[in-house]
């Protein structure tokens, strides 16, 4: 039986690599397992640095946290596992026929996903929150949080992301 759909999103404006770290933080401290985020953007966006931060919440290095770009797929172990998959390279959806589900989902732990576009279509009804980032300004993010899961709702309950930092503001609500 499918899960009722809910249309959560909400966009924040983030000012300088510390108010990203913090929001990374707080969002990683705050994910469930089973959690699989979709990171979109253009190089240099901003994927990887969050990834970064989220894992950095999960007792992970963040210094370990880089592109697996020829892996397609790393997994760190930490307080949740971590799956970190970037699929810039994949060209194709066939090519991602030669991978089982567990080669890139964490199942039990948490999924970043960066350049998703040909596994989105593979996770109708997985708990998938999409992360939309755009470049404002040299130093300046916004990312639109995006979800029609559930499993989503506490993440978006009122204020949950208010307070982490004044260069991290709400500029969009439903
Ligand atoms: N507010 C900010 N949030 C995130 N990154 C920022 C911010 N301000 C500046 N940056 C810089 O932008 C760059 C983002 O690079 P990053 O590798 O995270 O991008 P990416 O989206 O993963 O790119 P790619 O698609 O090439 O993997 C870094 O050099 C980072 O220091
Ligand atoms: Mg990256």
């Amino acid at each position: 039986m499918d899960l009722p759909l809910e249309n959560f999103h909400l966009k924040l404006k983030i000012e300088g690599l510390e108010a990203t770290d913090r929001f990374g933080k707080k969002l990683g401290s705050l994910l469930r397992p089973g959690s699989i985020l979709l990171l979109e953007g253009e190089m240099g966006a901003g994927k990887t640095t969050l990834a970064k931060s989220i894992c950095s919440a999960l007792e992970i290095n963040p210094e370990i946290v880089n592109s697996p770009t020829y892996t397609f797929a790393h997994l760190y172990p930490g307080k949740l596992n971590v799956s970190h998959v970037d699929l810039f390279r994949i060209e194709r959806s066939e090519e991602l026929d030669d991978f089982d589900r567990e080669d890139l989902i964490c199942d039990e732990g948490i999924t970043l996903v960066e350049w998703p576009t040909f596994l989105e279509n593979l996770l109708n009804h997985d708990p998938v929150l999409k992360l939309k980032f755009n470049i404002i300004e040299t130093d300046c993010r916004s990312i639109m949080m995006i979800s029609n899961h559930p499993f989503y709702r506490p993440l978006f309950e009122e204020g949950i992301f208010s307070g982490i930092s004044s260069n991290c503001t709400v500029v969009e609500t439903p």
